[in-house]
């Protein structure tokens, strides 16, 4: 790890805000409700934070319930008046054009990531191409809602996938643009319109996009809503005119969100926290053990859901792996983000530093040993940003909050085995089950594990690969339903069956 000299922060900061200034329309921006820009009507702002330098980025207006109203009537507005009228081709028509404006501008969306939520520039490219590539996923779907037909004697049935109509969907911090298209292709492939909400701490890639493709959408069809989670995303949780919710964020919100559909039965898709394993097995090779480790943890600053933060070493290739691991971590650039040499830039806020924090301060209290890591730097640049050190520890209790918990920072816990059914045992006692991956060049070793894991994505020999196609979503409660594919389309889907009896 490098920290950088008092002067680099000066420059940081000039180098960030002429970006921004560059970049950004200025603030405070507006809610988009059917086609246009609106303000709140209590004109309350929030900041949105530059988590880089701690610097404001641009202030955005705070949504309420009546936004919240406002815009779900115009997205029903628009969903009965001609987005039900779409066709397939329309449809498809649209999310091209989405992506194709997004490539045209992906170094400058990639850029707003960074500013936003300070990500390093080469994760945040990851980001947008991954946003295309779904946008472009989702084109293709939307000409492949099919129904079917079942015989039955002198009826004919068939049936027919209808959209909900509209959609409620929030979104977190970690990718934010990327995220929001997740939630908004398939959505739309399949015929519904949409009332968005975008997290508190990184509104401005989507609000920004939007203002890109403003002209290509059709009025009322995406609609944004930006605020604070009780204020503007229960309302639209718990609306009544809302019957499909999609919510990607904490395990628990996403129970309020459940409890809140209970009340008008709406259908929901939730995708949440995760404490994924990472199994290194006794054949795997300990440098490319140690490269798949390292991004399985620390990719986006470990602000991934899907992240493997319980590392399950072997125990006879521990004394090869730990080192080359260790090594690796400590040689993680940590610095400015929008440098192409940074891996790890700061987490997204001071809340979630102190969140971090809290969990190593737990370790340290209890047997555990820091092997490397565990603090803030507190001189020069990385001072004043939300920057946490990559972190790893070792000997942690089982039952340890630091070992059950989703801690959503750069802090991997470190494991020993040598009986493959304890370990299996152990990788599974948790709450969650997202992700889980294994290094092996054992290829029964890789069948028997992937069955024995009880999680929704089980990656061999790579980690948080995930392009469109792959769906993707938790067991336990890491969540309901599946993302990122053909699934997902029908998951914004409900199946009308059309039975037809023939005169005798
Ligand atoms: P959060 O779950 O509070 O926020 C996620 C989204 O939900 C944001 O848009 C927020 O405004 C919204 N929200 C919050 N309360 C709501 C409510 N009552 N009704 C409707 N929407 C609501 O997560 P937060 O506070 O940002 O992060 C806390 C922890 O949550 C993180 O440290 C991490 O452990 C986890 N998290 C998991 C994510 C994932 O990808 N699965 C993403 C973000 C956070
Ligand atoms: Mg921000």
């Amino acid at each position: 790890m490098t920290s950088n000299s008092p002067t680099d922060l000066d420059r940081v900061r000039t180098r960030h805000r002429d970006l921004a200034s560059r970049l950004l329309p200025g603030g405070p921006l507006e809610h988009y409700v059917g086609g246009e820009w609106i303000r709140g009507t209590a004109d309350d702002t929030f900041t949105s934070v530059n988590p880089t330098t701690g610097d404001p980025l641009v202030t955005v207006h705070e949504g309420t319930k009546t936004e919240v109203d406002r815009a779900v009537e115009a997205a029903w507005d628009a969903f009965d008046d001609h987005w039900w009228d779409s066709t397939p081709a329309d449809r498809q028509r649209l999310l091209q054009q989405m992506a194709n404006r997004l490539e045209r501008e992906a170094e400058k969306f990639a850029q707003i990531e960074v500013l936003d939520n300070g990500k390093p520039i080469t994760e945040a490219r990851q980001d947008i191409d991954l946003a295309i590539d779904h946008l472009r996923y989702f084109a293709g779907a939307a000409r492949n809602l099919e129904g079917k037909t079942v015989p039955h004697g002198d009826l004919h049935i068939q049936t027919v996938r209808e959209p909900y109509g509209v959609v409620g969907q929030i979104v977190p911090w970690n990718f934010p643009l990327l995220l929001a298209v997740w939630k908004l292709a398939p959505a739309l492939a399949a015929g519904n319109t949409v009332v968005l909400k975008p997290a508190e701490q990184t509104p401005v890639s989507l609000l920004t996009y939007v203002r890109e493709i403003e002209d290509i959408l059709p009025e009322g069809v995406v609609n944004v809503v930006t605020g604070f989670g009780p204020e503007t995303g229960a309302p639209l949780v718990s609306h009544d005119r809302v019957p499909k919710i999609a919510f990607t964020g904490s395990t628990e919100v996403g129970r309020g969100v459940m409890k809140a559909a209970a009340n008008t039965i709406s259908d929901i898709t939730l995708e949440l926290g995760g404490k994924s394993p990472l199994v290194v097995a006794p054949d795997a090779d300990p440098e490319r053990a140690a490269e798949t480790a390292v991004d399985a943890m620390f990719f986006n600053g470990g602000e991934c859901c899907s992240a493997g933060t319980r590392l399950f070493v072997h125990e006879s290739t521990a004394e090869e792996f730990v080192p080359a691991f260790l090594d690796r971590v400590r040689n993680l650039q940590m610095g400015d983000p929008l440098d192409e040499a940074t891996d790890i830039g700061p987490q997204v806020s001071r809340a979630e530093v102190e969140k971090t924090l809290h969990y190593v301060t737990l370790a340290r209290e209890s047997e555990a040993r820091i092997l490397t890591g565990g603090g803030t730097v507190e001189e020069g640049l990385l001072a004043e940003g939300c920057f946490v050190e990559p972190t790893v520890v070792a000997d942690v209790a089982v039952d340890s909050p630091v070992v059950q918990q989703e801690i959503f920072g750069p802090v991997e816990v470190l494991i020993e085995w040598d009986d493959y059914e304890a370990m299996i045992a152990e990788a599974n006692d948790v709450d969650y089950g997202l992700a889980a991956g294994v290094v092996t060049n054992d290829l029964s070793f890789a069948h028997r594990i992937s069955r024995d894991l009880k999680a929704g994505n089980v990656w061999v020999n790579t980690f948080n690969r995930l392009p469109p196609g792959q769906p993707f979503g938790g067991y336990k409660q890491s969540g309901i339903g599946r993302e990122g594919a053909m699934e997902t389309l029908h998951e914004y889907t409900q199946t009308k069956s059309v039975t037809m009896a023939f005169e005798e």
